[in-house]
């Protein structure tokens, strides 16, 4: 629990610009992270009561990272243009190696970042993650409970988050914001897992 309560600290540093990290509640802790995967448990920081979502709190203490994408820019001298990193609430991955399935109120979260490319040690074009653009979150909902709310459907709910408002979204619509850019990925439930080692059995 000790541990628990530096990693949080240490995250709310490192997050203090991104406007979510300073509002830690009670559950922000192991006993989430060792909860099984369910809706209640999971989505239930990530959904509010009229289904709407939000990117949730702390989830770089308590969540899994699934992997990181390296978007390049135009000209490769340039290295990367942005990065985007994939985190899944607790339970997720372990769920999914046993199952094949996301499991129900499995939330996943993807970072995008703008970067920073220069020479390293390691050569002479590195790029790494600068400035936080915002999040997408989706949610698990195998059940299709959210009929005729636009932000879900197709087993998810979809939404887009500037980092000014990461309570807010800005998406309307999931099939004209988010499906048709993951219709590659539908036969694995519109996830592109090939990303995620973390998936793998
Ligand atoms: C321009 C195309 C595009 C749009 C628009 C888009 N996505 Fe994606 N999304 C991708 C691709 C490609 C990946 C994986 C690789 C990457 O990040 O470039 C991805 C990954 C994700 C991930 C990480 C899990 C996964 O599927 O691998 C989440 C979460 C996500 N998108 C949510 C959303 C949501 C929510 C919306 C709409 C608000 C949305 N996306 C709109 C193309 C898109």
């Amino acid at each position: 629990m000790r541990l628990v309560t530096v990693i949080l600290g240490i995250t709310a540093i490192g997050l203090a610009g991104c406007g979510n990290a300073s509002s830690s509640r009670p559950g922000d802790t192991a006993e989430v992270a060792a909860a099984p995967a369910s809706f209640a448990s999971h989505s239930a920081d990530a959904v509010d009561a009229t289904g709407a979502l939000r990117v949730p709190r702390d989830y770089r203490a308590t969540y899994e990272h699934l992997g990181t994408w390296s978007i390049g820019a135009d000209a490769p001298a340039q290295g990367a243009k942005e990065m985007h990193d994939v985190w899944a609430s607790p339970g997720t991955a372990a769920a999914y190696r046993r199952t094949g399935q996301f499991p129900d109120g499995a939330v996943l979260v993807k970072e995008v970042f703008e970067t920073a490319t220069g020479p390293q040690t390691t050569a002479p074009i590195v790029s790494h993650e600068e400035t936080l653009k915002g999040w997408f979150v989706m949610v698990r909902d195998r059940g299709n409970t959210h009929p005729g709310n636009k932000l879900w459907g197709d087993g998810w709910g979809w939404s887009w988050f500037d980092a000014a408002n990461p309570m807010k979204t800005t998406s309307t619509d999931y099939e004209a914001d988010c499906k048709g850019c993951h219709v590659p990925a539908q036969k694995t439930d519109w996830i592109y897992v090939q990303g995620y080692p973390a998936l793998k059995r």
